[in-house]
């Protein structure tokens, strides 16, 4: 798969560990930034990474911040983009059955490093079940519209 990636300076360490991660599974990886851990401002670097996906340049978007709420807050703002805020493998399994979630969002202040490669596995790996859950999918993208 080809995946956009993206974090502020407290997900900076988290991203670049994932960046190797993915690479090693054999993905294709986008790096929208940041470069450092130097203080920045994630709506700088969640709204690129989230267009990346909704731009078809990139099959799924993976998005860290210190809690995971700035950043998914910004990609949900980006029309076509259903970013899930994700702290175990239990939610990260249920954004992909129930909401074809194709952005994952998680703390890097929240949630350990492994359980953070866990759950992208989980993410990447998890069908949409369709049926029920796609006519609430049609009914969201109705609003935005
Ligand atoms: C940065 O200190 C922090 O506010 C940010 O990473 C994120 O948690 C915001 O939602």
């Amino acid at each position: 798969m080809k995946i956009a990636i993206g974090a502020d300076h407290a997900g900076f360490e988290v991203k670049e560990q994932l960046k190797n991660y993915l690479k090693d599974k054999g993905h294709q990886v986008a790096d929208f930034g940041t470069y450092s851990n130097g203080s920045c401002d994630y709506p700088d670097y969640a709204f690129q990474t989230a267009k990346a996906v909704a731009d078809k340049l990139c099959d799924r978007a993976i998005l860290v911040c210190g809690t995971g709420i700035g950043v998914s807050i910004c990609a949900n703002k980006v029309k076509g983009v259903r970013c899930g805020l994700c702290h175990d493998l239990f939610t990260a399994k249920m954004c992909r059955e129930h909401n074809d979630a194709n952005c994952l969002a998680v703390g890097a202040r929240v949630v350990e490093l492994p359980v953070i490669l866990q759950m992208v596995d989980v993410f990447l790996s998890t069908d949409f079940l369709g049926d029920k859950h796609a006519r609430r999918i049609e009914k969201i993208n109705k609003y935005e519209q």
